[in-house]
């Protein structure tokens, strides 16, 4: 089974529009001949209209990194899936482990942006991840699956294979820690047999697992070369044009 590789940035609350701008003519110039791997920018939602602007036409997508779960509404403050659309958004984070930990995201809370996103036809990048404590208490396939289970709950195969699921270990987010690819692998075989437990093995093995935390120039091509990895969701490296670029040109 060869799964597309999916190389995708997550800015976090970085850059104004100016700088997003440059950025993004940078970085459309340098991969522009990139072809046979899904490149996305994730970025705040003041940015979306100047990047959907500058990534049009171009082998980029856009994506934000939150949203709730209604349509409209008097939800001061929020942004709903159809603004979100509006904007350029094709994808959507949903459950980052900051979004879990800072802000007290639930899984109930995370499966109900994912159905609202599909019911959109934005696609959901599905973030789930252990904290320290939970891998040195040995915990770490439990939470993972929990995460997955309740994240899936209620949606329907075809719904299912437009999730993309990013494996984050909290513990290597910003940390400069990565997983080793062989322990980061084993993870995300395991997703695909809970996976294969929900659904099927056909499904399990279409859906794709991106790995992050800490990903970088340095290390990519290491991840990259594991089975079950199938691409990246990049943090403090996706800041940069040159640094993201290497990374979307992994060999
Ligand atoms: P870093 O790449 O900065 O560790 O961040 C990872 C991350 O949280 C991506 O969503």
């Amino acid at each position: 089974m060869s799964r597309k590789p999916f190389l995708a940035g997550n800015w976090k609350m970085y850059k104004i529009s100016s700088e997003a701008e440059s950025f993004a003519k940078e970085f459309k110039s340098l991969v522009s001949d990139v072809k046979d791997r899904d490149i996305l920018i994730c970025a705040s939602f003041t940015l979306l209209p100047v990047l959907a602007k500058e990534f049009n036409g171009t082998n980029i997508m856009l994506g934000a990194q939150n949203m709730y779960f209604e349509k409209e509404g008097a939800f001061t403050g929020e942004v709903s899936p159809l603004q979100l659309i509006d904007a350029g958004a094709k994808y959507v984070i949903l459950g980052h482990s900051e979004r879990r930990h800072i802000f007290g995201e639930t899984d109930e809370l995370i499966n109900k942006k994912v159905k609202a996103a599909l019911q959109y036809n934005l696609l959901p990048i599905l973030c789930v991840g252990e904290l320290l404590e939970e891998r040195e208490a040995g915990k770490t396939e439990a939470v993972v699956k929990t995460q997955v289970v309740e994240g899936f709950k209620g949606l329907s195969k075809d719904e299912a294979l437009k999730v993309t699921i990013a494996y984050e270990p909290v513990w290597a987010i910003g940390t400069g820690k990565t997983a080793t690819p062989e322990d980061a692998d084993s993870v995300h075989s395991f997703i695909r047999k809970v996976l294969s437990e929900i659904y099927d093995k056909d499904t399990s093995e279409k859906i794709r697992i991106q790995y992050g935390g800490s990903v970088k120039p340095e290390n990519i091509d290491s991840l990259m070369a594991k089975p079950n990895i199938d691409g990246a969701l990049v943090g403090g490296a996706s800041l940069k044009a040159d640094s993201f670029t290497r990374i979307v040109k992994f060999n």
